[in-house]
């Protein structure tokens, strides 16, 4: 049953349409003139509102446009007699959700107001959704108070309700992607559309014209025209993650529509215009590919005017127990468990692990951890094996080869160490497949292959 609010300046014609509205089971209220409509939307919030076009003193478009404008989501159908056509597609440009031509039967009444009750609970499952999204990507939804965190915290305020350019570093796993959203979310665009290309994936040869569109028939397999992602983020954010991936004449397109706004499909020559804000996020050291030639200099800047560079976990193991009981209670929620806690002992072995990984693999490891988990807090059998031993990793005992170096770099030579070791190991566990491996680390594939070569381990790995 709906609320339908019925508008017509004829007595008459109001009791007989108000007897047939009831008649197929909704509740209507009827107001002699789009003044006294006005005065009633408010009281009663109607679902629907029917009004006749023509009446005497305010018309029926001008009920629509204050109706458009005070209350968006209810749906207006507008009447209008025969000759009044023209008007009644300019009602529906205006926004009305459909229009009737009288004489009308009464069941095209009943159609045209389910449709409109469809409609506008269709739109009220959308805006549920979208503050379902907001929710999902608001601060209360990263986790950590470290220094580092709330350094971060304190940028993305600065900054979401900006279009500068943003660069998010940082290793694989450490919330780049989480960061980028948070900003799209929480700033002014948040209503405009959020578009994630990932570099990585996408194969060299088709990355053009997935970014920037194509015409029909300008490559072997383009059937058709297609539009690119930078045409879909128009008037938002484009998230360009793992950026480095980007050939030189990729740099140069995305350098063009940075600095004029402009780019043009492949196989075309036409100039077309975007409007968007970029956020790029890389694992990799972009400074290095600039002084190595592989990537512009003058796109590093562009790209490079708001930094963020995400902590790595080790950089911040005291937000480890909170991440780690978020985690516990998401999955156990999800799974429908009863765990509330994680032991003592199981935390010790967290802030001693090397996580490589980062968030990611504390995340994967907890998911795991709760569905081995047959009592009500995790304890140290429910991680995985290797997990309980390389919290004596023997890098610590070797600790006196660091003895004349820097703590800073005694650190990051611990950290080397440490990611080396945990690296050669699993990827041993797992019989050398590194898709088990990437499983069972919850580091992906392709950060799997960095880090060996990295830490250049392709020789260890095969002894
Ligand atoms: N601070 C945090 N609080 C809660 N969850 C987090 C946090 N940081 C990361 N995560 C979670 O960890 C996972 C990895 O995060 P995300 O995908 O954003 O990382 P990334 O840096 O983009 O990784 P990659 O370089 O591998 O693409 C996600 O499930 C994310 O929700
Ligand atoms: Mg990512």
């Amino acid at each position: 049953m709906a609320k339908v609010l019925i508008v017509d300046d004829e007595e008459r014609m109001l009791g007989s349409f108000e007897r047939a509205v009831v008649g197929m089971g909704h509740a209507v209220i009827t107001a002699i003139s789009a003044e006294r409509a006005i005065e009633l939307i408010d009281s009663s919030l109607p679902d629907v509102i029917i009004s006749d076009l023509v009446m005497p003193g305010m018309g029926g478009l001008e009920l629509l446009s204050h109706v458009k404008a005070t209350h968006p989501s209810i749906p207006v159908i507008i009447l209008t007699g025969q000759g009044t056509v023209k008007t009644a597609v300019q009602s529906i440009k205006n926004g009305a959700f459909d229009y009737i031509t009288k004489p009308f039967d009464i069941d095209e009444i009943e159609l045209a107001i389910n449709r409109a009750i469809e409609h506008r609970d269709l739109i009220s499952e959308n805006i549920a959704l979208k503050n379902q999204i907001e929710r999902k990507y608001s601060f209360s939804n990263i986790i950590g108070e470290s220094k580092p965190m709330i350094d971060i915290y304190r940028v993305i305020e600065r900054i979401k309700d900006t279009k500068s350019n943003v660069l998010i570093t940082g290793e694989s796993g450490t919330g780049k992607e989480l960061i980028a959203k948070a900003i799209h979310f929480n700033g002014f665009l948040k209503d405009s559309p959020f578009v994630t290309v990932d570099c990585a994936s996408i194969a060299e040869n088709l990355l053009e014209s997935e970014m920037f569109g194509h015409v029909k028939g300008s490559f072997t397999g383009a059937h058709r025209d297609r539009t690119g992602y930078f045409e879909e983020a128009d008037g938002g954010t484009i998230f360009l993650d793992e950026i480095a991936e980007f050939s030189i004449h990729l740099q140069t397109k995305l350098l063009r529509v940075i600095q004029e706004g402009e780019f043009s499909r492949v196989g075309e020559s036409k100039v077309r215009k975007v409007n968007v804000r970029i956020i790029a996020a890389t694992n990799r050291d972009l400074e290095a590919a600039v002084k190595s030639g592989s990537f512009r200099e003058d796109l590093y800047y562009r790209l490079n005017v708001i930094r963020i560079k995400m902590p790595s976990l080790r950089e911040r193991i005291e937000d480890i127990p909170q991440l780690a009981r978020h985690f516990t209670l998401k999955y156990s929620e999800k799974i429908d468990k009863n765990i509330t806690g994680i032991s003592d002992e199981v935390i010790t072995i967290f802030s001693r692990h090397a996580w490589p990984g980062n968030v990611r693999e504390l995340e994967n490891i907890v998911e795991r951890a709760v569905i081995f988990c047959d009592s009500s807090s995790i304890l140290p059998h429910h991680l995985p094996d290797g997990m309980t031993s390389d919290s004596q990793n023997p890098c610590f005992a070797t600790e006196h080869s660091f003895k004349n170096m820097s703590y800073k770099d005694a650190k990051n030579a611990i950290v080397k160490n440490f990611n080396r070791e945990y690296i050669v190991n699993l990827i041993k566990n797992c019989g050398g497949n590194i898709s088990e491996a990437s499983r069972k680390s919850g580091i992906d594939r392709g950060g799997l292959y960095r880090l060996i070569r990295k830490y250049e381990l392709d020789d260890d790995l095969r002894n």
